[in-house]
């Protein structure tokens, strides 16, 4: 043991109790065997399951529950879909929900996969002639490309490859610093092995055709990699999603005081304020990723990826902007959003985690692209639903509703106080504070 019970040799080798009762003491400075129990209540009863989840992670302890809800009545493209959501912020499945149903008589989503191109990149270090190098490359790029067959020949079967490769010079920014950009079509899946074993081949193979090239010298023949890994910022992996109707189908907002047209008209000012100032823009762009990451998680795929390359997308034009955009022309009301998602429906977690699998099951077995488009059609509900609120009633009714629950909760209220709440504040406005006065008044 190290000689700060802080530090620890062997950790990963622990058992789980081992490993939980070691932070208990020196972590939580509470009692192990309950903080133990409490971590094991979380495990799975069924051995061989929570092996499966083991595996997926390292030093775990127990399962994390987030809830797993469902979005109904998503009409995108003319097929209805119940649209599986992981998320634990209350409001977010009721918003996309309630954003689908009204869409649904209003002639649903419609979205289009407008490219599905992913990227990669050698970071490498040049001395030589940059001219004798781009000449070079010219020369050497089939070869490259032919020089990986035996990692994408399964690929190419199922359509997909190496699409394309580049060579771009960075040495104004970087002494010496060039980089290779190769394009990859990956079909239903993400790809990122793929990419990345690809990468590190051409890396090599890089390498070793200029060493084993006359045109270059001892000195130039020394390429250094620094790193060969795919980028996560696809901005030709790109989905449209799109709702639009006539302004007085629209309908009216706040028991009949905002008209169709003043709502419009609203809707239309708040998705150009993010479009403007980044501050809101950020806001914006977080209500539409509370969609898109929900059914990322549900799928199994790497929401971080698919949140890191939204936002440099969203700064694009060097302001960070609203992903989505609205015009109110000539009557109608058109509300869209355009962004790169790069997810995949088969490899890594998508067949391996049950629910994963059952929500791709849920969702009709889409291949990757289906995916992207109703993914992207749940982040413009999810900012519809959001933008609907803000512009009238305010997010806070809504929201402080959905929250009463969790509040309840936190005063462990028995089934029965949570009933009486309930009713009480349908007309009243939720804050803590008065759900606090409201149960201890009850428990008096
Ligand atoms: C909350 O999670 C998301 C919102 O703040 C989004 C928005 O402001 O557009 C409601």
């Amino acid at each position: 043991m190290a000689e700060n019970e802080k530090e620890i040799a062997g950790f990963s080798k622990m058992g789980k109790r081992e490993k939980i009762a070691w932070l208990a003491k020196n972590f939580l400075y509470a009692n192990p065997v309950e903080v133990v129990k409490e971590f094991a209540e979380y495990w799975h009863d069924n051995v061989e399951a929570q092996k499966l989840l083991d595996g997926f992670s390292e030093n775990t302890l127990t399962n994390f529950p987030v809830p797993f809800g469902i979005a109904p009545n998503f009409r995108i493209n003319d097929v209805v879909y119940a649209v599986p959501m992981v998320i634990e912020e209350s409001s977010v499945v009721a918003a996309a929900s309630n954003a689908a149903k009204y869409w649904i008589t209003r002639g649903g989503f419609k979205a289009e996969v407008l490219s599905t191109k992913k990227v990669g990149q050698v970071h490498f270090i040049y001395q030589g002639a940059r001219r004798k190098l781009f000449s070079f490359f010219d020369t050497i790029k089939e070869e490259l490309k032919q020089g990986v067959k035996h990692i994408t020949a399964k690929m190419e079967e199922r359509g997909g490859g190496v699409v394309d490769m580049e060579l771009i010079d960075f040495t104004d920014a970087e002494k010496d610093y060039y980089q290779l950009r190769a394009y990859f079509e990956t079909v239903d899946s993400m790809g990122a092995n793929f990419i990345n074993s690809c990468l590190e081949e051409f890396g090599i193979q890089l390498q070793a055709k200029i060493a084993a090239s006359n045109n270059f010298s001892e000195k130039e023949k020394e390429i250094e990699i620094i790193m060969c890994i795919l980028s996560n910022y696809t901005p030709e992996c790109l989905v449209r999603a799109e709702v639009s109707c006539k302004v007085s189908e629209l309908g009216t907002f706040e028991n009949g005081t905002v008209s169709a047209e003043e709502f419009a008209a609203n809707f239309q000012r708040a998705v150009n304020i993010a479009r403007i100032d980044p501050y809101r823009a950020t806001t914006h762009n977080k209500g539409i990723m509370n969609g898109i990451d929900s059914v990322v998680l549900a799928t199994g795929n790497d929401f971080r990826a698919v949140e890191a390359c939204a936002h440099t997308y969203a700064s694009r034009d060097g302001v960070y902007r609203s992903l989505s955009e609205c015009k109110v022309e000539n009557g109608i009301f058109k509300f869209w959003l355009t962004l790169p998602i790069a997810i995949g429906t088969v490899g890594g977690l998508t067949s391996l985690h049950p629910l994963a699998k059952r929500s791709l099951e849920l969702l009709g077995n889409p291949n990757a692209k289906k995916l992207m488009e109703i993914i992207a059609c749940v982040g413009l509900a999810q900012n519809f639903a959001a933008l609907r609120s803000l512009t009238t009633v305010g997010i806070q009714a809504g929201h402080m509703k959905m929250h009463l629950t969790n509040i309840l909760a936190g005063f462990k209220a028995t089934d029965e106080e949570v009933d009486k709440a309930k009713k009480y504040f349908d007309d009243k406005t939720v804050s803590v504070s008065a759900v606090r006065e409201f149960i201890e008044t009850l428990r008096k």
